[in-house]
């Protein structure tokens, strides 16, 4: 199946509302653990860049995995950010973790490089990939970990209607409509393997981890 793309911010308040109230606890989840697992080594002191983090659910779970890590946490949506300011509130997470509202790329990242940087989900938005790894290229350095999880394209369109009800048939119907166009805006690992070489990045490896996720990391080899 051809990719579909989908709109790039997720700005409408009804849809940001359903994505921060949606329960992503089985992936997301398993991304500090998954990380951990990737960068056994990792320093306990870490500034950290979250590209396109939107309610801030992913944020949240690696600064508590990771209590010496700040975030500088970015997203083009305001109707987003305002989910993402009250759960990192929530969390009291205020001190370590900085939304900062701004279309990537191009947003004011405060930072020349960062220690770590995540993207979870982010990518299958992009209708342009090259301007994820682009953003990653500016943003870091050698030994920067990388690690990005996303959705991968399923190969027919009845596949993806069988995720949406296997996983989100409970969820309100934006909920749904949005996954399902996710699914259909995703990239298959042998399309991101070629985004990575062609942006240079060809030190970052693809993995599977489950029917519908990948995950990209490594360290940046520069
Ligand atoms: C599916 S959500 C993922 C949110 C979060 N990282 C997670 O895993 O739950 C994708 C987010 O990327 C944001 N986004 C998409 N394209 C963007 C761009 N070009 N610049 C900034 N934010 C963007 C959307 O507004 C949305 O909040």
């Amino acid at each position: 199946m051809k990719r579909t793309v989908e709109p790039e911010l997720m700005s409408d308040a009804k849809q940001a509302k359903a994505y921060a109230q949606a329960d992503f606890e089985s992936a997301h989840s398993s991304y500090p653990k998954l990380f951990a697992k990737k960068f056994p080594k990792r320093s306990q002191r870490a500034h950290a860049l979250d590209l396109g983090c939107g309610p801030c659910d992913v944020t949240i779970r690696f600064a508590q995995a990771n209590p010496g890590y700040s975030f500088h946490a970015v997203d083009g949506s305001a109707a987003m950010l305002k989910f993402g300011r009250a759960a990192v509130r929530r969390a009291k997470l205020s001190r370590r973790i900085k939304l900062i509202e701004g279309f990537i790329p191009g947003a004011p990242i405060p930072h020349r490089t960062y220690d770590v940087i995540i993207s979870s989900s982010f990518l299958h938005h992009l209708h342009e990939p090259q301007v994820l790894w682009q953003t990653i290229r500016n943003y870091s350095k050698a030994g920067t970990m990388v690690f990005v999880p996303d959705l991968r394209r399923p190969a027919t369109k009845a596949k993806a209607r069988a995720m949406v009800k296997k996983y989100a048939d409970d969820e309100p119907a934006v909920l749904r409509r949005d996954f399902y166009n996710s699914l259909l805006a995703a990239f298959t690992p042998a399309e991101v393997r070629r985004q990575l070489l062609r942006a240079g990045l060809g030190e970052l490896r693809v993995e599977i981890v489950s029917d519908r996720h990948m995950i990209v990391f490594g360290k940046i080899a520069r």
